[in-house]
């Protein structure tokens, strides 16, 4: 059993630093949305959701959400609440100073190390757009030409590496402001900015022919085209999109105050980021229809045929800026938690200040990334190959998001459910809530749905499971 819960006021931890606090429930609402929605929201949903066939991808991707990524949100809010500590130093409090879960923690850290570093490289791509778009880059060209430009990006290592060095920047400095100063203030700015694009372009397509056709496509369940890998695919698509699996989660949730009510918040958070989730689709499908394009185009979808439609369409050029400032701004508020993770890790367990623990973290990601930036451009880094065949882009890409990300949840599940002390556990998660009666569901879901569900997941990863 772990130590009795302690007494410490959360600003004694952090090498003397005061532990940074949100300052309201909205505050760490729309902090922990904005790390939710980000590129797996925007950019990947509407390409999984159109290789997969739409609507019953769909369906599924909502299930999932439900019975695991919801579930598991509370946890790790739970977790991190309780502890008030980042993933090493929580796990090390629940579980004991010796523990092996504390690994656990080291697991989250390295994670977000990882996906921050080829995050930032796509994310790079959009502001990229947003450039172009505003030097009217996009006008007077034709379709092929324009969705040419994503190759040439894609290989132009230079460019690359300017955008993803750029980003890395803005990064850092949000998260060197700290909890209120930096990641809340940001994530009250942009997140609202964030809807509104969202509400104008969904306006927009509203009025493309493909408007019924593209709706259809995402909410009429069409299983014919779903196949067992699909729900598989959305299963773990739930957990990237809600940034679930590595204590991001975990991180801000110890930032929280005891009056916030988990339950409702973790739901909160949900709903935001599928809605989301929606409206990229409910934008992006229109489109599709409206220019013929096909759906099941993969990862060149949004970067590929958004740009060749809005050049096509009166107020494009605007409608384009917007898009891609969009998906900058979705992919900046999910960036800071990542970057959050790795750098109160560092003030928790080592005792540094914020300043260092986001310079010396933050600038080593940035170098990690550099083979990612570079790895379309000729060179050194395009022509290295790992043992699963992919470039070192898509090597951290495969590696965080299929395993790290996927076993990680199933071991915050398995250690909250069957491990952590279960009276704490459940003191915590009651705290402040209306709905403490849900407790024993929430307990049974972690327990055992969401560690049969992903064990199927990844035996089905590994192939020993041929569906
Ligand atoms: N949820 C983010 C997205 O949808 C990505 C992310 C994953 C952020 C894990 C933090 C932790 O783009």
């Amino acid at each position: 059993m772990g130590e009795p819960v302690s007494q410490t006021p959360p600003s004694e931890s952090g090498g003397g630093f005061k532990r940074g606090m949100w300052s309201s429930r909205t505050g760490f609402i729309l902090a922990a949305a904005g790390s939710a929605i980000g590129l797996g929201n925007i950019w990947k949903f509407p390409y999984i959701a159109g290789v997969n066939g739409g609507g019953a991808f769909v369906l599924i991707y909502l299930v999932a959400i439900v019975l695991v990524g919801y579930p598991i949100m509370l946890a790790e809010l739970v977790i991190g609440r309780n502890t008030q500590a980042s993933p090493v130093v929580a796990f090390g409090k629940l579980a004991g100073p010796e523990s092996k879960w504390k690994m656990l923690g080291w697991l989250g850290v390295l994670t977000g190390f990882i996906i921050l570093s080829y995050y930032s490289v796509v994310a790079g791509w959009a502001l990229n757009y947003v450039l172009m778009s505003v030097c009217d880059f996009l006008s007077n060209k034709s379709p092929e030409q324009i969705s040419s430009l994503f190759d040439k990006l894609y290989v132009a290592g230079d460019i690359n590496l300017f955008w993803h060095t750029l980003f890395m920047l803005l990064t850092i400095g949000i998260v060197f402001g700290g909890v209120k100063k930096g990641i809340e203030r940001w994530a009250r700015i942009l997140m609202p900015m964030l809807f509104l694009i969202m509400l104008i372009l969904v306006a927009r397509v509203v009025f493309l022919p493909g408007f019924v056709r593209g709706v259809s496509f995402v909410f009429a369940p069409n299983f014919d085209k779903l196949t067992a890998a699909g729900v598989l695919e959305a299963v773990g698509h739930a957990f990237f999109t809600l940034s679930l699996g590595m204590g991001a989660m975990l991180t801000y949730g110890s930032y929280l105050s005891k009056k916030t009510d988990l339950v409702k918040a973790s739901a909160v958070v949900c709903s935001l980021d599928l809605i989301i989730a929606l409206m990229s689709c409910l934008i992006i499908f229109p489109i599709v229809f409206s220019f013929g394009f096909e759906p099941d185009q993969g990862p060149g979808l949004v970067f590929k045929t958004i740009p060749v439609v809005l050049s096509q369409i009166a107020g494009g050029e605007l409608l384009a800026i917007l898009f891609f400032l969009l998906l900058a701004f979705a992919a900046l508020t999910s960036s800071i938690s990542l970057l959050e993770v790795v750098t109160s890790h560092f003030i928790d367990s080592f005792g540094w200040s914020r300043k260092k623990a986001t310079l010396i973290p933050g600038l080593l990601i940035l170098l990690f990334g550099i083979p990612s930036a570079l790895a379309g451009g000729g060179g050194l880094f395009s022509s290295w190959e790992s043992i699963v065949g992919k470039n070192f882009f898509d090597t951290v890409d495969y590696l965080a998001t299929n395993w790290m990300l996927p076993l990680g949840g199933i071991l915050i599940a398995i250690f909250i459910g069957w491990f952590a002390p279960l009276e704490r556990i459940k003191d915590e998660f009651q705290t402040g809530s209306k709905f403490k009666h849900i407790f024993i569901v929430w307990l049974w879901a972690i327990r055992v749905i969401v560690p049969i569900v992903m064990v199927v997941v990844l035996l089905y990863k590994v192939r020993i499971l041929d569906l």
